[in-house]
């Protein structure tokens, strides 16, 4: 692919500068059809004849470091006789301070861009303009650019065109555009604009969210706009920056003279306060507008409910996702990290594939893992892998490589991407196989563990369940998904259903007790605790001796309503979604959260911060709770034979707690929806179904075709 074009790049290596690229040309006959394939190492921004090309903000996304995905744009309508295209580049992900690998692997690479113009004139003659040395570029306007510390533009900056420098980076395998494209996707409006006790004045968009903002004002050459951002405000009501830890996250920008209009072009925020740090006039609502970016997923599930603490719970969740699907699943979107962490991603994907159609966006992610993947079979703690050293396989982090495939087969009954991941699922368990000190279990490796747990020592991340426990579990749970990958392609799984006896056998004789919530959930879910009763009596106890509240962390937290509810506690399980004391969901939604906090207790309930570096208050993970509400208290579920929602079973399983609840998911067959209405203590059953489907109320089996039903 664009094998006739040169990679080209400013001559000198600019960390944070961005260079912009032109290039002039003319044409002679009518035109049939203009097409511009592109893509760049580093962020690039397109312009054509002054005209932004193409909606793809972040272009060409972020990708495991060695491809890059290029874009294909018809610039037919944007032509005119004389034309100039410019292109601006940022190190983006690439080779910003967010890539520590590349900034230390690739330290002669430069941010760079190749292209292709071709030209089809009306009597079929083409014509092709290719990246080159006859290039110009300068020093552009934005005269830093970070994903982490933000933009400035000088509006007054003349540029200064010298040649281009072609490079030798032949190296870097361009590839067809795979995965969904970041897209701006709503604007929002300043709620309120106050000064704070200390007098700073702020603006409120009344929504936590991942994006940029545009400016509209009119200002003498010279006059200096600077925003900082935030997503909270400290108990004082001050304007509160300290969990961005190093990242900056700033935005300055020197005005022209007269009436201007700019919005930031190669970096985004995640956001709800802007700190007016200077501003020609006093600024007003008109001044300034919001603008979400995300990946261009489409919205498919739709929860709904009495309640309107619980539905504000289902809109963070949204917005968790929203948030968090910028290119790639990460984290969180606004402190020094912002990365394709594979356990979070892992932890969300079920609720993530019913709240929106995420096919697309992780084809793409799941073939960087896979790329990623170290020749022994390594999973690093992120996708793409940006730390120097990728780390080592590690429980329910590197489990994102069994079961992300997995779940995306059971919501789209995508069978491509289940046999392009196979191997790299099969390469996973022969690494845990190498790795763990003790055959058939995983034991005695290094562990995230249940990450911020309530449960953990003081001082510490990781929650007090024992590593060994989880992670044989785990490795238990990842066999299974593999003998279940390996039968839907035809293959040989006996090696792995011997294996799966095998740890199931040792590790049921090593850890005959669970002592922790997460322990004694995963226990449960994953089958692993062979007296059910026992352990789901256990957990029940634990959680109501603890007021019932929870205490689970990233491993425990997914499952928990699950564990409770398939054994024969559902009632507990509706205690915890509707806990609004500390610690719970509907706490966050208390203390005015808008997305999903990382911890529990990002805010504790004398209005304090839990800490300054790891207290983001757009983390997704404990939105996984959503995959409950579909799925069991709706009980809207997949089959496994039929996946992709060609058959479902229904089984609602309601509460008098709450008036109604309804769960709507668009699948290819058509909607699917489930509602139930307490009314005066039975409920009414309102179901909708596309595929023939297994309706299960009070144990009551009745097998139905696509229709509507009432019971
Ligand atoms: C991230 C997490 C991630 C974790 C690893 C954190 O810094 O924000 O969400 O999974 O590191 O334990």
């Amino acid at each position: 692919m664009l094998n006739n074009s040169k990679w080209i790049s400013y001559p000198t290596k600019q960390d944070y500068t961005c260079p912009v690229f032109k290039k002039n040309f003319t044409f002679s006959k009518e035109i049939k059809k203009a097409t511009l394939k592109i893509t760049s190492l580093g962020c690039y921004y397109a312009e054509l004849n002054g005209d932004r090309i193409g909606d793809f903000i972040l272009a060409p996304g972020w990708t495991y470091y060695k491809r890059t995905q290029m874009q294909e744009y018809d610039i037919t309508s944007m032509l005119k006789s004389e034309n100039e295209i410019r292109v601006t580049l940022a190190s983006g992900w690439f080779n910003g301070r967010i890539n520590i690998r590349t900034r230390k692997e690739l330290p002669d690479v430069y941010p760079a861009l190749i292209c292709e113009i071709e030209i089809i004139y009306k009597d079929n003659s083409r014509k092709y303009i290719y990246s080159d040395e006859n290039w110009e570029c300068a020093l552009s306007k934005i005269t830093f650019s970070d994903i982490y510390d933000g933009e400035s533009y000088d509006a007054t900056y003349e540029e200064k065109f010298i040649p281009v420098k072609v490079q030798d980076y032949g190296e870097f395998k361009i590839v067809k555009q795979q995965g969904e494209i970041v897209k701006e996707q709503e604007i929002i409006f300043p709620k309120s604009i106050f000064k704070t006790p200390k007098g700073e004045t702020v603006i409120d968009f009344g929504q936590n969210m991942t994006g940029y903002f545009e400016i509209s004002l009119d200002a003498k050459k010279g006059d200096k706009v600077s925003f900082s951002v935030a997503e909270v405000l400290d108990k004082d009501g001050n304007f509160y920056t300290e969990n961005y830890r190093s990242a900056k996250a700033k935005f300055d920008y020197i005005c022209a003279n007269g009436h201007q209009v700019y919005k930031p072009k190669l970096c985004f925020w995640g956001f709800r306060y802007i700190r007016v740090d200077k501003f020609p006039c006093e600024i007003t609502k008109d001044n300034i507008k919001a603008i979400v970016l995300h990946s261009d997923i489409k919205r498919t599930g739709y929860l709904n409910s009495s309640s309107p603490l619980l539905n504000k719970l289902f809109s963070n969740i949204i917005w968790g996702q929203k948030g968090n699907f910028l290119d790639v699943p990460t984290d969180c979107p606004q402190r020094d990290e912002r990365l394709g962490w594979t356990g979070d991603a892992q932890v969300f994907i079920k609720t993530a594939s019913y709240n929106y159609n995420v096919e697309k966006f992780f084809d793409k992610w799941l073939e960087d893992l896979r790329l990623e993947q170290q020749r022994e079979g390594r999973i690093p703690f992120c996708i793409p892998q940006v730390h120097d050293r990728p780390g080592s396989s590690t429980a329910v982090w590197s489990d994102a490589s069994t079961i992300c495939p997995w779940q995306i087969y059971l919501t789209y009954a995508n069978k491509k991407i289940l046999a392009r991941q196979f191997k790299s699922m099969c390469d996973y368990i022969a690494e845990i196989g190498r790795i763990t000190k003790e055959k058939y279990l995983w034991y005695g490796c290094w562990h995230f563990g249940d990450w911020l747990g309530l449960d953990a020592p003081a001082g510490s991340y990781k929650g007090s369940s024992n590593p060994d426990i989880i992670a044989t579990i785990f490795y238990a749970y990842s066999v299974s998904l593999v003998i279940k990958a390996g039968k839907v392609l035809g293959k040989n799984v006996s090696k792995y259903e011997k294996l799966y006896e095998k740890i199931l056998e040792k590790g049921r004789e090593r850890f005959t007790e669970f002592n922790t919530q997460t322990e004694c959930v995963i226990a449960l879910y994953f089958d692993f605790a062979k007296d059910k009763k026992a352990v789901a009596d256990k957990l029940a106890n634990m959680i109501i001796e603890n007021g019932k509240k929870l205490k689970t962390g990233f491993v425990g937290t997914p499952y928990l309503l699950h564990a409770l509810s398939e054994n024969g506690y559902t009632e507990l399980a509706y205690d915890l979604l509707l806990q609004e004391e500390f610690p719970s969901w509907l706490y966050s939604v208390k203390q005015g959260a808008t997305t999903i906090w990382e911890h529990w207790d990002g805010v504790n309930d004398k209005g304090e911060f839990w800490s300054r570096d790891m207290n983001s208050f757009n983390h997704y993970a404990f939105g996984s709770v959503a995959d409950w509400v579909y799925g069991v208290a709706c009980g809207i579920k997949t089959v496994e034979e039929k996946p992709g929602f060609e058959e479902i079973i229904i089984a609602p399983k309601p509460t008098k707690k709450l008036k109604w609840l309804s769960a709507k998911i668009e699948t290819k067959y058509g909607t699917v929806s489930s509602a139930w209405f307490n009314e005066g203590g039975k409920f009414r059953y309102e179901i909708t179904t596309p595929s023939p489907t297994t309706i299960i109320i009070d144990g009551k089996e009745m097998r139905v075709e696509k229709g509507s039903y009432v019971f």
